[in-house]
């Protein structure tokens, strides 16, 4: 696909519902006992596969169009499966599966695409195996022997709100308490949403304690628009001349909003208002405008609330006088594909002084890039990432998949270019 180079973005855009909300809502609705409707459902392929999958275990969940019906089973209703479970790209529908399957009294195997059988699945795996759970394999396609679970008091040794997650979810099939030690504080919609549906689940700090949970009352759910999407509208409408963009009805989680603090860090004109609770999860618009923008220092706990956005941050450092290092996020390495390669790979095929260190990347931003034929490598985020670098390069640019979008954000490109003016 050619990437067409705009002259300036003015206008407002709504970016479509959040990915781990969507995954979550579905999941939690289909255990619950009773009817959960769900509004900006992402129907992005990635939350489609969860749907798919939990179908294929006897759940009902009708698409309305506008909203979501998913008819919950409750937490002992799930059926055997009759068929693999295939969760396609998404890692999330794979890791948090695991969680939910391990305390079934049935067996199912999971796999998903090529990207996914890459994807290393112990770090779920092995937290779930000390509760007693019996999964077969630490790379797709698993074989879990649904068993009985018991509680465990687990350190985690990743930043990973999948991780954390797939064990809440064990935790309530699980006998006695299931403690979860966290290194940094992770996304925490799972946190949130089971605490609304009255399960037995306490968060402290960096703790987080679940009971065995008889049954999750359903709740309806508003899904507030992706932050991880919006964050390419944030760097588009920063480096742009001439340019402001608002984004409406973002949620704005403070485990999610890095990427808010690290473009007010390099100086972006950013601005956050109508700020509200919408289904549990704060929520606002915002508006982002041309901006002078110089590097920074990203690592630490910032990473986790920022991690699916580093590499349209390393864009924007691209853009920004001097330099930006981003360390401490090895975790990118084994994203939907090795965020650090492929960023610091193709960047450099535009010219870009870019420099890949074992846990992130140094950029020298602020010089004259030009055009190239990107690849995506299959990954949304790169795809989408890609597009906002190739703007400002001299020269045309080209990416040789830009379907892949699908996976979190169907109709990127329509709304890309619904903003030029
Ligand atoms: C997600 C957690 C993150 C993130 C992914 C979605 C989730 O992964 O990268 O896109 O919904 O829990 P990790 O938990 O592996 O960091």
């Amino acid at each position: 696909m050619l990437i067409h180079k705009m002259k300036r973005v003015q206008g407002e855009i709504t970016v479509p519902g959040d990915k781990s909300i969507s995954h979550r809502a579905v999941m939690l609705g289909a255990l619950a006992d009773g009817i959960t409707h769900i509004n900006g459902f992402l129907r992005g392929a990635d939350c489609l596969s969860t749907i798919d999958c939990f179908r294929k275990m006897g759940v009902r969940i009708d698409d309305n169009g506008d909203s979501l019906t998913v008819h919950g089973n409750g937490l002992h209703g799930l059926r055997a499966p009759k068929v693999t479970l295939y969760t396609g790209n998404s890692g999330t529908t794979t890791r948090l599966l695991c969680g939910i399957l391990a305390g079934q009294p049935f067996d199912a195997e999971i796999t998903g695409d090529a990207s996914i059988c890459k994807r290393p699945m112990g770090r779920v795996t092995k937290p779930l195996s000390l509760m007693g759970a019996d999964i077969e394999n630490e790379y797709c396609p698993l074989i879990i022997h649904g068993t009985k679970l018991h509680g465990i008091d687990y350190s985690m040794t990743v930043a990973s709100a999948q991780v954390k997650t797939a064990i809440i979810l064990a935790g309530l099939y699980a006998e006695g308490e299931t403690v979860i030690h966290e290194i940094e504080k992770s996304r925490d919609h799972t946190e949130l949403m089971l605490g609304a549906m009255g399960a037995d689940i306490a968060v402290d700090g960096l703790t987080v304690r679940v009971g065995k949970t008889d049954r999750l009352a359903p709740q309806d759910v508003t899904v507030p628009g992706d932050i991880s999407s919006a964050a390419f509208f944030i760097v588009l409408g920063a480096i742009m001349p001439d340019s402001e963009i608002t984004i409406k009805n973002v949620g704005i989680n403070p485990t999610r909003t890095g990427i808010i603090d690290v473009m007010k860090a390099m100086g972006a004109d950013i601005s956050v208002f109508n700020e509200r609770t919408e289904g549990g999860e704060p929520t606002a618009d915002m508006a982002v405008r041309t901006s002078s923008l110089h590097g920074t220092e990203i690592g630490g706990a910032l990473i986790p609330r920022l991690i699916d956005e580093l590499p349209v941050i390393a864009a924007a450092a691209v853009f920004a006088n001097g330099k930006t290092v981003i360390r401490d996020a090895q975790e990118l390495k084994i994203k939907e594909t090795n965020r650090i390669r492929a960023v610091v790979d193709e960047f450099k095929k535009a010219g870009v002084d870019i420099t890949e260190t074992d846990d992130g990347m140094i950029i020298n931003g602020g010089r004259t890039i030009h055009g190239a034929e990107f690849s995506t490598y299959g990954d949304h985020r790169m795809a989408m990432s890609l597009a906002i670098l190739a703007q400002l390069a001299e020269g045309g640019s080209t990416l040789d998949d830009a379907s892949c979008v699908d996976v979190s954000y169907p109709g990127f490109f329509d709304d890309f270019y619904g903003l030029e003016k």
